[in-house]
């Protein structure tokens, strides 16, 4: 590497971290991707310009057909399937990490690190761990993937004994790491990519649905360092530093989640948590009690005799795209003096911060947007909880059901508010497969329709 190229890598390392930095607000998210978007586009430049490069013909092609792939993907991809998207993505860059190793293994002189069957130790270390991380990852995203997509059930899939097979699994990985980095055997490296592929789909099987946001977000952290590991083998310090910042962001991210469902960490590294409370909880019978139903006009009447409403917007608003007419439902009830905010959970839709992209893109404004933490003493004082395509996430199941998958996951408590409408279809459960007892509360009424036409319908009334 020359120092220009290396000084270059470094601005676009600076990038990325800056990139980081302004996608954590909803304000600077957009000029965070843009600087994200130019640190990769000089990282992928100074590579390609590097004087070692064999073939432009097959990188160009490469790039074309993968670019191309990427941009149609970008252009037809529903928001609602963002997730799966992740997932799949986060496959590509495990198996990308397994090929790299596999390279790198393959013919060594050409990488500089040793000869065929005589490897340096630090190389076989580094492209052991990148690979055996990478086909976990590759694995597990598919399974990721083949779930959120509903190609596999999202019920958990058991078995007994699942635990101590993964163990006794990752005892023997770790043991075939040695065996490779002692005698840089073909049959170490072979059987260390068999077992981390078989390992990555025996983690995510047994995971139910409603923990699929953190193992998303945890394979993530993994396609990171899998990456971080091959940048060592393949002496690319960028690679290492992005590796890095996707490895810990992925990892911090997962915390934050796991607070934000009350799951632990350590449970969703090593699979299956909640699963058989997941399963139960689907099964559940949901009874015939009654439910005080309403009409838009009903809505409309109580939010414009209302001081204050709080909007509680989950999936369902995103499968409906009802950002639009919500502000405009908004701007006319503030336009009347009444005191509108959003309460935003952090797992609420499919995706961090999923509400968060919606409401900026129908443009509510930032300061009308609030957190769990800052906004739920609120409720109290609310006259109206406006609750549109929520459900798990306003569930009081996991404050009070030790036996819920939810049990724990701190929620907006919008039962608290003088009344709550729940706008939805049905009184079909939410992803958890949890039933939702404030929908028989006596301070609730359901608004039963879609969510964007029933936000239509409430401005129409309003308007009349
Ligand atoms: P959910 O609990 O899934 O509830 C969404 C509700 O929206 C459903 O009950 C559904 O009821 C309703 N709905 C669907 N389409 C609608 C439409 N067109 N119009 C009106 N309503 C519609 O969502 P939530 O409250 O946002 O909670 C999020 C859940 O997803 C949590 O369990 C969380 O753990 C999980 N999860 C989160 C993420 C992240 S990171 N955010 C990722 C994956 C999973 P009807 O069918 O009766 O309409």
């Amino acid at each position: 590497m020359t120092p220009v190229s290396e000084i270059l890598y470094l601005i676009a390392a600076v990038l990325f971290i800056l990139s980081i930095k302004g996608l954590a607000h909803p304000k600077s998210a957009r000029r965070g991707n843009i600087l994200g978007a130019a640190g990769m586009m000089l990282a992928v430049l100074v590579t390609v310009f590097k004087p070692n490069v064999l073939s432009y013909s097959a990188i160009f092609t490469a790039m074309a057909i993968g670019g191309g792939i990427g941009a149609f993907i970008a252009l037809k991809i529903k928001m609602t399937a963002l997730p799966q998207l992740v997932a799949g993505f986060h496959s590509l860059v495990g198996l990308a990490a397994v090929f790299v190793a596999a390279a790198a293994f393959s013919s060594p002189t050409a990488y500089g690190i040793g000869i065929p069957g005589n490897i340096h130790v630090g190389s076989l270390i580094e492209m052991s761990l990148g690979t055996a991380i990478g086909a976990v990852t590759f694995t597990g995203s598919l399974v990721a993937f083949g779930k959120l997509q509903g190609l596999i059930g999202g019920k958990p899939l058991r078995f007994q004994g699942q635990h101590i097979l993964n163990l006794v699994l990752g005892i023997f990985l770790v043991g075939l790491i040695l065996w490779l980095c002692e005698s840089s055997s073909p049959v170490a490296f072979w059987l260390i990519n068999i077992l981390a592929l078989s390992l990555g789909i025996l983690l995510i099987l047994p995971i139910g649905g409603a923990d699929m946001p953190v193992v998303v977000s945890m394979l993530n952290s993994y396609s990171g360092w899998a990456a971080c590991g091959i940048g060592f083998t393949l002496e690319n310090n960028l690679l290492v530093v992005t590796g890095a910042l996707v490895g810990s962001s992925g990892a911090i991210l997962s915390y934050i989640m796991c607070k934000g469902m009350n799951r632990s960490l350590l449970n969703v590294i090593f699979g299956g948590f909640g699963a058989e409370a997941t399963a139960d909880a689907a099964d559940k019978d949901t009874g015939d009690r009654n439910v005080r139903t309403g009409s838009a006009d009903d809505a409309a009447f109580l939010m414009q005799n209302a001081s204050s409403v709080i909007i509680v917007p989950g999936y369902g608003m995103a499968v409906a795209q009802s950002q639009h007419a919500l502000r405009e439902m908004s701007d006319m009830l503030k336009n009347r003096g009444i005191k509108v905010r959003y309460a935003i959970h952090p797992v609420a839709g499919r995706m961090p911060g999923h509400m968060n992209v919606l409401l900026a893109e129908a443009n509510v404004p930032y300061d009308d947007v609030l957190e769990l933490d800052e906004i739920n003493r609120d409720f109290s004082q609310t006259d109206v909880a406006f609750v549109i395509g929520a459900n798990d996430i306003t569930n009081p199941a996991a404050k009070t059901d030790t036996s819920s998958p939810i049990y724990g996951m701190p929620i907006l408590e919008v039962e608290n508010a003088k009344t709550v409408l729940f706008v939805k279809r049905s009184m079909a459960a939410g992803y958890a497969g949890v039933d939702n007892e404030l929908f028989f509360r006596p301070n609730t009424m359901m608004l039963f329709g879609d969510a964007k036409k029933m936000v239509e319908d409430i401005l129409k009334a309003m308007e009349d």
